[in-house]
């Protein structure tokens, strides 16, 4: 968009033009295995549009926080599922790791993620948050994302 940036939730970019705007970038998290349904289904009707303008999309999950095969596999899987799914693909593209909001789940999902968390050697004191971001790298990005309508990535 000429000007300022607009920043949407999903459930109310239905009626966007994308040719309104420089760029596009998106961002979805992983739960259970696969990014949100509504914005991966977006993704996949504005492909075609998507494809032909500056574009950047990025994951957020808890593997990026692990450095073992099987979780590199796990992280760049998300990426490769979501490409397949949507027909995009992103100019730029990134995996950022999340955080664990204890505080924030139901009863539920923290004793899902505090069982998740056990088997994969990362904190299960519910009583506190922990945020695995590595916000130097989304800084990183972030700049990259705003150089992307000049055409300089
Ligand atoms: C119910 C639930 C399921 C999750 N499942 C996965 C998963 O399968 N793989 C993974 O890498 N991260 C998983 N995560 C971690 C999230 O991707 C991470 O916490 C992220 O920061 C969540 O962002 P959000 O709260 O904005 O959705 C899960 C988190 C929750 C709460």
């Amino acid at each position: 968009m000429l000007g300022d940036g607009d920043l949407r939730d999903v459930a109310s970019a239905g009626g966007l033009e994308l040719g309104d705007y420089d760029a596009v970038v998106v961002g979805a998290s992983i739960h259970v295995g696969h990014h949100q349904k509504q914005l991966v289904e977006w993704c996949a009707r504005q492909a075609s549009v998507l494809n032909a303008m500056p574009s950047a999309f990025f994951s957020v999950c808890l593997t990026a926080a692990d450095d073992t095969e099987e979780s590199r596999e796990a992280t760049s899987g998300y990426l490769a599922d979501f490409e397949a799914r949507t027909g995009w693909t992103p100019r730029l593209r990134a995996t950022f790791a999340g955080a664990l909001q204890y505080r924030e789940y139901d009863f539920a999902t923290r004793l899902l993620m505090r069982l998740l968390m056990k088997h994969q050697d990362h904190p299960t004191d519910a009583s506190r948050d922990y945020d695995f971001t590595d916000w130097a790298a989304v800084d990183e990005f972030a700049r990259a994302c705003v150089a992307l309508p000049a055409g300089a990535v």
